[in-house]
């Protein structure tokens, strides 16, 4: 291991005393001594400009990418950076970069394939080259912003989704950052991003497949016959994801029976919550403010314009907690979007009684509907005693082994 450049120090300036003239000059520097570095250090015969173009590309997104420290994520500015240091390994550089407090993180950078990633992400890295490594082959659905298409890997037929998105807003960025951090911090029911590409001006988002589908498919396949105690354990996992998100300090802002699949490999099926275009970090408060979610599933907090919290994903699961029990939403199919948006407002609504005889479930999904400082959060509904009962009826069941294989959870 040697160490064989070290950047300038550059002789920083608060952030807000810095120009936009100061500011370009400053990248510029730094672009300028990633260069020389580059130019320094490789064969200069395989010399090729858009690798460089690439890696160049892969240098700066760094300084929008994510950190994360003490379970935070923190925007690098370009003018935090004060030192840069390049570590040889057998076939990769470890990037070290120094900025504020003496703050330092560390980033693989492969020059062969023009990739950089957090150590941790290594797999998880930003490519350029999505059409050489997936072939296309069905789009699953057209959204407001790109597509979702069903791609297979090449290299080992594995099939996987693409989320290809026109980067033309500022929340597709955050999307790509929280699930960064999401894929950095796993869990068995949340969606796990593997990979990401930028290419032409689209970020493509790379998921496994889910093959069981949505809720709502699952809803539209079995109308309202899905099993007492399958609801629970679909409830169950729903929140334990949304707990583990919730943990990370991220509120998901848009739950929904679309948003939440069912992956199933082999016999085993688990639920996933998918899609992050909405989500926010709890802890930057401007976020807080912005309305978004779907009709019929958003909180009246949020409706109404005041500051709310992650307790939002509560009142949209019990939409979803609704669905699952009685096939039905609680907002009637036939009103318009300013019906629900006028009851929403209020918080009114009306529970299908007829089909929810369950007491506990009737319990919980009032608490989950309630005002949101009365509202409970993830750790109260799972502490719930409708979960208790659903454990040990699971346990009985799974002990005298009943049609398992027929149900369609
Ligand atoms: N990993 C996956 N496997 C299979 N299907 C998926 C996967 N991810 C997404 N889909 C399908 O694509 C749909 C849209 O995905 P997603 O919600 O991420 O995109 P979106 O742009 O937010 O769409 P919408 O605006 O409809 O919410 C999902 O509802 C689901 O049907
Ligand atoms: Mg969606």
């Amino acid at each position: 291991m040697k160490i064989f450049s070290t950047f300038q120090q550059f002789n920083l300036k608060p952030r807000d005393e810095h120009t936009k003239i100061e500011q370009f000059r400053i990248l510029l520097n730094l672009i300028q001594s990633i260069i020389s570095t580059y130019i320094t250090h490789q064969n200069l015969k395989n010399f090729n400009i858009q690798k460089l173009y690439r890696n160049l590309r892969c240098i700066i997104q760094i300084f929008t990418l994510y950190q994360k420290k003490i379970n935070k994520m923190i925007t690098i500015n370009i003018d935090d950076i004060k030192l840069m240091t390049w570590i040889k390994h057998e076939d990769f550089y470890e990037v070290t970069f120094q900025y504020k407090q003496n703050f330092q993180d560390k980033f693989i950078f492969d020059i062969q394939s023009g990739t950089l990633g957090h150590q941790a992400l290594v797999k998880k890295i930003a490519q350029d080259n999505f059409t050489e490594n997936y072939e296309m082959l069905e789009t699953i659905k057209r959204t407001q912003n790109g597509e979702i298409i069903k791609c297979r890997r090449r290299e080992n037929n594995e099939v996987f989704v693409a989320k290809i998105q026109q980067n033309n807003h500022f929340l597709i960025e955050r999307e790509l950052q929280i699930n960064l951090y999401l894929a950095e911090n796993p869990h068995e029911n949340v969606a796990s991003m593997v990979e990401y590409y930028f290419e032409n001006d689209q970020i493509i988002l790379m998921y496994p497949y889910f093959s069981g589908g949505t809720l709502n498919q699952l809803v539209n396949t079995y109308a309202n016959n899905i099993s007492k105690l399958k609801v629970k354990s679909i409830m169950k996992k729903i929140l334990s994801g949304l707990n583990h998100i919730h943990n990370l300090g991220i509120i998901h802002r848009d739950i929904k029976m679309d948003n939440i699949m069912i992956e199933e490999i082999d016999d085993h099926k688990c639920v996933k919550i998918i899609d992050f275009g909405f989500s926010a970090f709890k802890d930057n408060l401007s976020y807080l403010s912005e309305k978004c979610g779907t009709i019929g599933y958003f909180a009246p907090e949020i409706i109404n314009g005041q500051f709310y919290n992650n307790k939002c994903d509560i009142y949209s699961l019990a939409q979803v907690f609704h669905m699952l029990l009685t096939g039905n939403p609680m907002f009637d199919r036939n009103m318009n979007t300013q019906q629900i948006i006028r009851l929403s407002k209020n918080n009114l609504f009306a529970i299908d009684y007829r089909n929810i005889k369950e007491s506990k479930a009737q319990q919980l999904l009032f608490k989950m509907l309630d005002f949101q400082e009365k509202r409970y959060d993830v750790q109260l509904c799972l502490q719930h005693s409708y979960f208790f009962k659903a454990e040990n009826l699971e346990l009985k069941i799974n002990n005298v082994r009943t049609f398992e294989f027929k149900s369609p959870f």
